[in-house]
């Protein structure tokens, strides 16, 4: 592995973007490589085994292009596939899970609603976190909401429909925080806020992950030492249109993020 090769990130399709976009902030010097697997999401409604297969073949892409360091900016393909994919190389493979954690720590009073696939609630590891913080928490499967993201709809009526919908067995005053336990549901933190009261957090996972990262290049003396700009090259297993659907989420996520 070298200082010069990028950093492989990999989601089921736009999400992980919002990730990218935070790091990119903090790490301006390195060269990223994206790669949605559009063709084959949504993963969340999907069996564990089916999405451990498609991401160890979705990956190989990323592994074909010489990569120093995997991010997996999916916290379904985290759950399914994390253990798989560090068995399977040789480079550093970091996840994303629920920010179950942080907002058990900062909690003061009312409840905690984790907001994910269905498949990353099923999954060991969430169960595990929620044994060791979920004392305030109800995890909350949403299976349809990361299609809104893909389809691009950020704030139509039945978007607000879905939402209200969702939440309505809620007592939106006694919500103290909502964990965005899937990439896709940070572009809908807009939307959202439209059904919560004022001061309810909307927390994801993205300081952490960034701090990991930082401190996993520097251990292991991966950090770019470019001075100028590094690229970011996104990919797809889609068609076209599914990847002109990556680059105008990718040019949203700089703005938003
Ligand atoms: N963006 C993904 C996540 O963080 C999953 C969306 C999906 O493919 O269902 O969980």
């Amino acid at each position: 592995m070298s200082k010069k090769q990028a950093i492989g990130f990999f989601d089921s399709g736009s999400g992980g973007l919002s990730v990218l976009a935070v790091v990119r902030k903090r790490l301006p010097g390195e060269d990223f490589i994206y790669l949605g697997d559009s063709a084959n999401a949504p993963y969340g409604t999907k069996d564990d085994e089916t999405v451990r297969r498609l991401v160890l073949a979705a990956v190989r892409q990323l592994a074909d292009r010489n990569i120093k360091a995997l991010v997996v900016a999916c916290n379904t393909a985290t759950g399914a596939a994390i253990s798989a994919l560090r068995e399977a190389y040789d480079f550093p493979v970091l996840g994303i899970e629920p920010a179950l954690k942080t907002a058990a720590e900062t909690h003061t009073a009312g409840q905690i609603l984790v907001m994910a696939t269905p498949l990353t609630i099923n999954s060991k590891n969430y169960r595990e976190l929620h044994s060791r913080f979920g004392q305030h928490a109800i995890s909350l499967p949403c299976p349809g909401l990361m299609e809104f993201v893909e389809r691009e709809d950020l704030d139509s009526p039945d978007l607000h429909a879905y939402l209200d919908r969702l939440l309505s067995p809620f007592d939106r005053e006694q919500l103290d925080s909502i964990v965005l336990g899937c990439t896709h549901y940070l572009f809908l933190k807009k939307a959202l806020a439209r059904h919560l009261m004022p001061g309810t957090r909307l927390l994801d996972s993205n300081d952490g992950l960034t701090r990991q990262l930082i401190r996993t290049l520097e251990e292991k003396n991966l950090m770019t030492d470019g001075p100028s700009e590094g690229a970011v090259t996104i990919l797809c297993t889609g068609n076209q249109e599914k990847l002109s659907h990556l680059k105008r989420m990718w040019a949203l996520a700089q703005d938003l993020f």
